[in-house]
């Protein structure tokens, strides 16, 4: 690392101020494939969202010079990297395999059972990387964005209803054989709720299904919607797809996004019959750490 001066060093992210990082993290990403552009106010509320340990996160210094960092979420036994990036000069040489390597130290030094991320399926940088670390294929995600939404039809049986978002919560467990992808999970919508709507799927009387969405300028954005494994595969995806439907109706945007749904199973279905196109695949990995 003599060539661009100074020795490198790991620093914990709380000794780095947040306008370094938002310059170091818009450097690593600035040749991304997809746009991605932190401001000073986005990056800390993606710290607080997805419950970022600054203490456990790291930043790699060459000399002065922050070079990569590394994100390290956690909740309960779980971590997530929500995001690591090295300076696009400085790629190739070593930087980020040191960064993963600490925050799994960090991880393991926590007690952590695993830690997971998504990674974009075509980043075989990245892929190379994290599957040289231990990291292993848990399932597909995708991004999907629609322009225009086609009516999913009614179910027999079901009604759907408003709810708040911070009811729907509970839910998620009871619904989902898998947990969401970390970003779509109760904790991180729980942080948002104020500014999130949802919608409730009624049977007989019971709730069977959800969807949480949310207005980002004139886009409705989709972060969750399930069914109960209870409905069968077929109603499943038709009472997902009425609720993705009803949502639409409800918010009349011009377009709509949704990020890191699982891929292969009903709610991609229930998307792609609201006219919903995947527009980004990502790989969720894992590692267990005992
Ligand atoms: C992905 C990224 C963090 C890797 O950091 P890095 O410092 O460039 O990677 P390293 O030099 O530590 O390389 C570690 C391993 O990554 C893989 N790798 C790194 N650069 C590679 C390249 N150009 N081609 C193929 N594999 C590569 C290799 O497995 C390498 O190990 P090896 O040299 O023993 O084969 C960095 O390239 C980056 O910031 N990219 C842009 C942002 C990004 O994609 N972030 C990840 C989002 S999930």
């Amino acid at each position: 690392m003599s060539e661009c001066g100074g020795t490198l060093r790991i620093v914990p992210l709380s000794d780095v101020n947040l306008h370094t990082l938002v310059d170091l993290f818009n450097d690593a990403y600035s040749q991304y494939y997809v746009e991605i552009k932190v401001t000073p106010e986005s990056l800390d509320a993606l710290i607080r969202r997805e419950d970022v340990i600054p203490e456990s996160s790291c930043v790699a210094l060459l000399g002065t010079m922050p070079a990569g960092v590394v994100f390290l979420g956690v909740r309960g036994e779980r971590g997530y990297i929500c995001g690591m990036g090295v300076r696009q000069a400085l790629q190739g040489k070593g930087i980020g395999e040191l960064l993963m390597r600490e925050a799994l130290r960090n991880a393991a030094d926590l007690g952590l059972a695993n830690v997971t991320l998504e990674v974009i399926d075509a980043n075989f940088r990245a892929i190379r990387l994290y599957r040289k670390l231990g990291f292993v294929r848990l399932r597909d995600v995708g991004v999907f964005a629609c322009e225009f939404s086609c009516d999913a039809g009614r179910v027999e049986g079901v009604s759907i209803a408003g709810a708040r978002a911070l009811e729907v919560l509970p839910l998620a467990d009871k619904f989902n054989e898998m947990l969401p992808a970390w970003q779509n999970q109760p904790q991180s919508i729980a942080k948002m709720s104020r500014r999130l709507e949802a919608l409730v799927a009624q049977s007989r009387g019971a709730t069977v299904g959800y969807a949480v969405f949310g207005a980002a300028g004139d886009d409705m954005l989709l972060l969750d919607v399930a069914v109960s494994p209870r409905e069968g595969a077929d109603r499943r995806k038709s009472i997902a797809a009425a609720l993705v439907h009803s949502a639409w109706m409800h918010n009349n945007p011009s377009k709509g996004r949704a990020f890191n749904l699982p891929l292969g199973g009903y709610q991609e279905q229930a998307l792609i019959e609201c006219g919903y196109e995947m527009t980004l695949k990502l790989q969720e990995m894992v590692v267990c750490l005992r």
